[in-house]
């Protein structure tokens, strides 16, 4: 059984001893549900790979409710320093050298040289990363492969039963993972995954960000980045400009009435950052109503690819792309 507890003292105080007991929780932070063990105990981290059915071992964001918890593990760079600054705590995600003497196992790190590291932003997740005392290693709380989940619900409904805890703090606001920016080489930042921070705010502190070339560095380096990723059950059409009458529909902007019997729009005023808080909750409740009526597919409206749009289109790519083998096939249903 999967207990659900609540940001009080005690439910707080419950999901910390867990964590330092090696179990598992997920909790909420401003991007999605993270699936929470202590970094620096490879059993609990393994635990982690294990509820999630991850085929393999990928590295994972260690959480830190401060810089300075977060940069005790790193060697941090000015540049560091500045978007730590600037952007933490929030939906920010960055790859530095490890430090000599950081506690966090090989496990969490996957061997690499390098770590992840996030301070995220909210309350009650700062209370719990104080109170646990160690860096928390935390993918997205959802089985490998899928959606990630935006509300304590969805977590449950993809691991309930598989994990100790979830520590219900509501919807999460951005809705879209942190961005992963891998400052190992400070004189060339790279931009590993798009996500709740802009690469047109980031350059306004970094300068010019280098975009991985997928051929080569980030590819093996950032699982985050498999082709199919995100993916509901049922196939997804992207661009689509007319939406045939056996489709549902991931609307975006201002609609005329629609007809569609499945359909969900991001945000009806075109709003960017409304459409990435709404677009996990959206693909989850479009697969599962377009199963339930034998609808073909999704089909997505086109989103600009500016500021968050970015982020938005990456994980729509994902979701469209050709799944692996090992994807469930299109008409089960969700675990
Ligand atoms: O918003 C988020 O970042 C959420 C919440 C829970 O914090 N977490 C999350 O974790 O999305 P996950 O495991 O689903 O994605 C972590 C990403 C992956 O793309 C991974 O490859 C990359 O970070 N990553 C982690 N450590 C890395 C490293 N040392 N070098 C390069 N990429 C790394
Ligand atoms: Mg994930």
């Amino acid at each position: 059984m999967t207990r659900r507890l609540d940001s009080s003292a005690s439910g707080l105080a419950a999901a910390a001893s867990i964590l330092q007991a090696g179990g598992l929780v997920a909790f909420g932070t401003e991007t999605v549900y993270g699936l929470g063990a202590d970094a620096t105990q490879p059993e609990a981290v393994a635990r982690i790979f294990a509820a999630k059915n991850r085929p393999r071992f990928n590295p994972l964001i260690s959480h830190f409710p401060t810089a300075a918890a977060a940069f005790a593990h790193v060697v941090a760079c000015p540049l560091a320093h500045a978007l730590a600054d600037r952007f933490w705590p929030g939906p920010l995600t960055l790859v530095l050298p490890r430090a000599p003497g950081s506690t966090i196992s090989d496990l969490a790190a996957d061997g690499l040289a390098t770590l992840a590291v996030r301070v995220p932003r909210g309350d009650t997740v700062a209370q719990l990363l104080t109170l646990a005392g160690c860096p928390v290693a935390a993918p997205s709380a959802n089985r490998s492969g899928r959606i990630s989940p935006s509300d304590a619900t969805h977590v449950l409904a993809e691991l309930d039963g598989r994990i100790d805890a979830v520590l219900d703090t509501g919807p999460c606001p951005v809705g879209l993972e942190s961005t992963v920016l891998d400052l190992s080489t400070p004189s060339a930042p790279c931009l590993l995954r798009p996500g709740g921070v802009t690469l047109e705010e980031l350059e306004t502190i970094c300068g010019p960000i280098r975009l991985p070339d997928t051929q080569s560095d980030a590819a093996p380096l950032s699982p985050g980045r498999m082709l199919s990723h995100y993916a509901p059950h049922l196939p997804v059409r992207l661009n689509a400009t007319t939406i045939a009458p056996d489709e549902a529909v991931l609307a975006f902007g201002p609609q005329q009435t629609p007809t569609q019997s499945a359909s969900w729009n991001l945000s009806e005023s075109g709003n960017l950052q409304e459409a990435a808080a709404r677009l996990f909750a959206g693909l989850r409740a479009l697969d599962l109503e377009g199963q339930h009526l034998h609808l073909r597919g999704i089909a997505v409206q086109p989103i600009p690819n500016t500021g968050l749009g970015m982020a938005i289109n990456d994980r729509l790519n994902r979701a469209a792309a050709p799944r692996p083998d090992s994807a469930l096939a299109p008409g089960s249903t969700l675990p």
